[in-house]
């Protein structure tokens, strides 16, 4: 066994014991990094909610190391649920389903579905293999700010009081999982995330609108989330270099992030570095312009109005 595999396995050794003993554990994955507990231990789950400042009723994710164990955690599964599965994970999708009878409130705060999704990294892929259950884990980010993508983004997020960190390299996609509920009868998109929402209709044979009455308890389909310290405003790419001049007059700093155009692949898994940059360099607005809202881009453009909040 190489060095590195050595250490890599004394790592999840250590996050595994972590979690047994009902501690909190960053784990990487696809997306973003996740601040994870054992999902049957609520004394352990009700540490995540405390160390981000989340509110209790907000759902967890549970992460599972595989597709056949959906049936653990969801009851009354659907055949379209086996097929987003089979398609997708693991990856980037998030299943909204019944909850079993090992989904605890302390997860779904109170709601009787459960998020449930198989990560795609090896090292989530291994610390979720090696513990054997669920682990619960939102976003490794205080309640309302932006999601890391890098270790570091974690350690600067919780500083001394930050959690053990597996280190996984920056996140291959930079934003979260798409959501989508499957809980009752039609299909509905919570999220636009990683998995883009024309795979999913493709994959359904039906559309599969997207749901923003709030009526679900989603942070995520809050107004305000997602946000940096910067005001974030949203410009069409003729109006920055006006904006930005005008900005400027008024004696203030200015920082641009141009989605507009790119390869959205590479715009999602720079998106969230580049709203932490633009407050490491102490920009008090961010100029974005957004994305084309197809595919991964609605989940890019999703993220920056939510950054921008209401208006
Ligand atoms: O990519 C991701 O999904 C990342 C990584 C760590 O897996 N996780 C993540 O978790 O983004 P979080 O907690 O930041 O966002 C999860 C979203 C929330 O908006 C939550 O309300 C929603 O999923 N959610 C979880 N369980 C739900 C449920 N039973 N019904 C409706 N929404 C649910
Ligand atoms: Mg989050």
């Amino acid at each position: 066994m190489s060095d590195l595999e050595t250490f890599a396995e004394q790592a999840i050794a250590e996050a595994v014991a972590t979690l047994r003993r009902g501690g909190l554990v960053v784990l990487p994955t696809e997306t973003v990094y996740g601040l994870g507990a054992d999902a049957e231990n609520p004394a352990a789950v009700a540490r995540i909610f405390e160390l981000k400042g989340r509110p209790r009723a907000h759902p967890l994710i549970v992460h599972i190391a595989d597709g056949e164990a959906l049936a653990d955690w969801a009851r009354e599964i659907p055949e379209a649920a086996w097929l987003l599965a089979e398609t997708f994970w693991p990856g980037p999708l998030t299943l909204v389903l019944k909850r079993g009878p090992r989904v605890s409130d302390a997860v779904t705060g109170g709601l009787d579905t459960v998020g449930l999704r198989v990560p795609a990294h090896p090292l989530a892929y291994a610390l979720l293999h090696a513990f054997g259950g669920g682990v619960a884990a939102p976003s490794a980010n205080r309640f309302g700010a932006v999601s890391p993508t890098l270790a570091a983004h974690v350690r600067d997020e919780f500083g001394p009081a930050c959690p053990l960190i597996l280190d996984g390299g920056p996140c291959a996609v930079g934003v979260e999982s798409t959501i989508v509920d499957l809980s009752s009868g039609a299909p509905a998109l919570l999220r636009p995330g990683g998995v883009a929402r024309e795979e999913i209709e493709a994959a359904l044979r039906v559309a599969v609108p997207h749901d923003q009455s709030g009526k679900v308890r989603s942070p995520g389909q809050l107004a305000s989330h997602y946000a940096p310290r910067a005001r974030v405003v949203l410009c069409a790419p003729s109006e920055v270099a006006e904006r930005e001049a005008q900005l400027r007059r008024e004696g203030l700093a200015t920082a641009t992030l141009a989605c507009a155009g790119g390869d959205p692949r590479t715009v999602a898994r720079q998106l969230y570095s580049a709203l932490r940059e633009a407050d490491a360099r102490g920009a008090a607005v961010l100029l974005a312009t957004l994305p084309a809202e197809s595919g991964l881009g609605a989940a890019i453009a999703d993220r920056l109005r939510k950054a921008a909040g209401p208006r």
